[in-house]
């Protein structure tokens, strides 16, 4: 099977970078959401984000204009039909993506390949859902896919060898990084990365220190590109707290518990910068961590 035709379901931060890629490598790609609305917002960034890599010589104008006529924007599941390759991109929450996968059954074909980027739920759980359990994969992209190398690919106990080959080779085709990770809570990356930024934060809820404290001290303390808050606000502060949730509930263990300040944060509807507030305020011009 060669992969052409990519449906990406969930246009956010996620899903619109992952669409951006698979345009970017030559593929014909369906965005799906539920809303036109937070498509056209999807849309908007992938234009950008093609102008981007126009100026920086990855792409030529020609390819800018032949990516978005390759782009399909939609809400209707049954395009799906048409992908040899479908990534779920959608909101954090396991019942949210069971009763995806349950639709899903209707509308792929037999051989396509159903990838999650799911940041820590159990795959199996998501893919026993699906018609064909052999052919769900984790295919974990990082924030943001049009930048970060890597993706964790997730095999699962049934997961099939020939889907984690295509897989593989699809990834290497955008060229990214695969790393191959037996399934288990966090995989690797986020069960690392992850704790830590929540301890940043009951530190910055401690009083300890403030948040442009606390980053500086990682960034020249231990060499980190980035600080841990200036990332909880960029990969969004509701999918780090749905991530220590599933870390806390899979371990069973208080190791996990997510700091106080991260529950208040979503409650307020301060998730970072998608939201314009998180652990900085980005209605201002400039953050500097
Ligand atoms: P987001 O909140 O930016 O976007 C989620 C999108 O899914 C929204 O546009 C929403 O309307 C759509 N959606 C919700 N239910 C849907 C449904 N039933 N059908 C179609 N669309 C639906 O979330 P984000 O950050 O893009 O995360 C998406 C997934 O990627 C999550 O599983 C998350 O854990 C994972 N992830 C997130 C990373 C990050 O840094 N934000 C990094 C790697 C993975």
């Amino acid at each position: 099977m060669e992969i052409k035709n990519v449906s990406v379901i969930g246009a956010g931060t996620m899903g619109s970078g992952i669409a951006t890629v698979s345009l970017i490598s030559g593929y014909d790609v369906n965005l799906i959401d539920i809303s036109m609305e937070f498509l056209e917002k999807a849309k908007s960034n992938i234009e950008k984000n093609l102008q981007k890599s126009v100026s920086k010589g990855v792409i030529t104008e020609e390819a800018y204009s032949n990516a978005l006529n390759r782009l399909q924007l939609t809400t209707d599941y049954s395009v799906v039909k048409d992908s040899q390759l479908v990534i779920e991109a959608i909101v954090e929450n396991l019942d949210i993506k069971k009763k995806l996968f349950t639709q899903l059954s209707e509308h792929a074909v037999e051989d396509a390949i159903i990838a999650s980027n799911t940041s820590a739920l159990k795959i199996t759980d998501i893919a026993n859902l699906y018609k064909n359990p052999e052919n769900v994969i984790g295919m974990h992209f990082f924030n943001p896919p049009v930048i970060m190398k890597l993706v964790e690919l997730i095999k699962t106990e049934l997961t099939s060898e020939k889907v984690f080959d295509l897989s593989k080779e699809f990834i290497l085709t955008l060229k990214k990084e695969p790393v191959e990770v037996k399934e288990s809570p966090g995989f690797v990356v986020n069960r690392i990365l992850v704790p830590m930024i929540n301890e940043a934060a009951m530190i910055y809820e401690e009083g300890v220190a403030s948040a442009e404290d606390i980053d500086k001290a990682m960034k020249l303390g231990a060499n980190h590109p980035i600080g841990p808050l200036a990332l909880a606000d960029m990969i969004g502060i509701d999918v780090c707290l749905a991530i220590m949730e599933t870390l806390q509930r899979d371990f069973n263990s208080d190791k996990y518990t997510p700091a106080k300040i991260l529950n208040q944060m979503v409650e307020e509807g301060n998730l970072g910068k998608k939201s314009g507030k998180g652990f900085y305020d980005y209605s201002r011009p400039k953050v500097n961590a």
